[in-house]
């Protein structure tokens, strides 16, 4: 082919901003559409600062496009990423729109967190091009884009969209159904459920969970995943264990009591000073450097 694929993004936010500095990076043409003005004013900005943060070339930058209107960023697109607002009823509108707007052949895809992609594309004539792909945040740091199916969508657009994310230095996976919380969120709250658990039945306290974690199975996560590691210990020896444990986690089929009780109560967490932890301002800033330090590390590493 040789060309590169022309990209277009809808919501030049947390999320938007970022899948278009990774195309950017990749030498892709992208043009960014939001409602928001100084979203689009702020756009490459951005996009420069992040560059200059990763050291990489700020020319990126100029590939990419804000668009005031969205047939501008979309009439000549190849693939199209919505990561607009997290509601069902403006997806299904927008992504009306999207199969007006961009060319008939062209990829269609929604970032969203939660929502079933089958329930957002359900009005969409042409359901074989449409998907989801789950990036995560930051996607210029987080390798991994889930690319989720619904019935209707054609094996080739998602495995173009595949070919597409790896071309560009992305981990895809493929989510082959469109089950909630795809597979990455699935397994981060099973886990969240059960660290709430702990606290709530007095076991230790939100401290003590962290670190169990990071000191403990967290520190290999990155290099032995959960089912090489039901492999390496062996099945017969993780069959005896979820005989013991698994009924005793916690299975309270709707969100824990205790979870409600803090929102209700406005402990939000960092936002509000407090949630499941106590939080002043110098500790989130420190929290926060050290994430990208560790990403920024891992990516490194990778790319030896
Ligand atoms: N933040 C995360 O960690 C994360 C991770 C994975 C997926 N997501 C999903 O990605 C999507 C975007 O999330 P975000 O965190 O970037 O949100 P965000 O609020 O930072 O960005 C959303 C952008 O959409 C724009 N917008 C609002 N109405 C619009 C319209 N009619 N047309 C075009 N643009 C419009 C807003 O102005 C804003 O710039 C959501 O569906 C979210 O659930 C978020």
């Amino acid at each position: 082919m040789g060309r590169k694929e022309r990209i277009a993004i809808v919501g030049a936010g947390l999320m938007g901003h970022g899948i278009a500095q990774v195309f950017a990076v990749a030498g892709h043409a992208v043009g960014v559409y939001d409602v928001q003005t100084p979203a689009l004013e702020t756009l490459r900005s951005r996009i420069t600062r992040n560059l200059v943060e990763l050291g990489l070339d700020v020319a990126a930058a100029q590939r990419v496009e804000a668009c005031a209107h969205l047939s501008d960023a979309v009439a000549r697109a190849d693939v199209v990423f919505e990561a607009g607002p997290e509601n069902l009823e403006w997806k299904q509108k927008m992504f009306g729109q999207l199969e007006q707007l961009a060319p008939a052949q062209a990829l269609l895809a929604s970032n969203t967190s939660v929502i079933p992609i089958t329930r957002i594309m359900q009005e969409v004539a042409s359901a074989h091009r449409a998907m989801g792909t789950h990036w995560w945040n930051p996607p210029y740091l987080v390798p991994l884009v889930e690319v989720i199916k619904t019935p209707s969508t054609d094996g080739c657009a998602a495995r173009s969209m595949f070919d597409l994310l790896t071309a560009v230095g992305k981990t895809p996976a493929m989510v082959e159904k469109d089950v909630p919380g795809f597979i990455g969120n699935r397994m981060q709250h099973a886990l969240w459920r059960e660290a709430i658990a702990l606290v709530a039945e007095g076991v230790c306290d939100a401290e003590t969970v962290d670190t169990v974690v990071k000191a403990s199975f967290g520190r290999r996560l990155p290099v032995l995943g959960p089912l090489e590691n039901a492999d390496l210990v062996g099945t017969d020896l993780t069959l005896a264990i979820h005989e013991s444990v698994l009924p005793a986690l916690d299975a309270t089929p709707g969100p824990s009591p205790y979870l409600k009780n803090l929102v209700e109560s406005g402990r939000l967490g960092m936002k509000t000073g407090e949630g499941l932890r106590r939080w002043t301002a110098e500790p989130q800033v420190r929290l926060r450097a050290r994430v990208t330090a560790h990403l920024k590390a891992m990516n490194a590493a990778d790319s030896r």
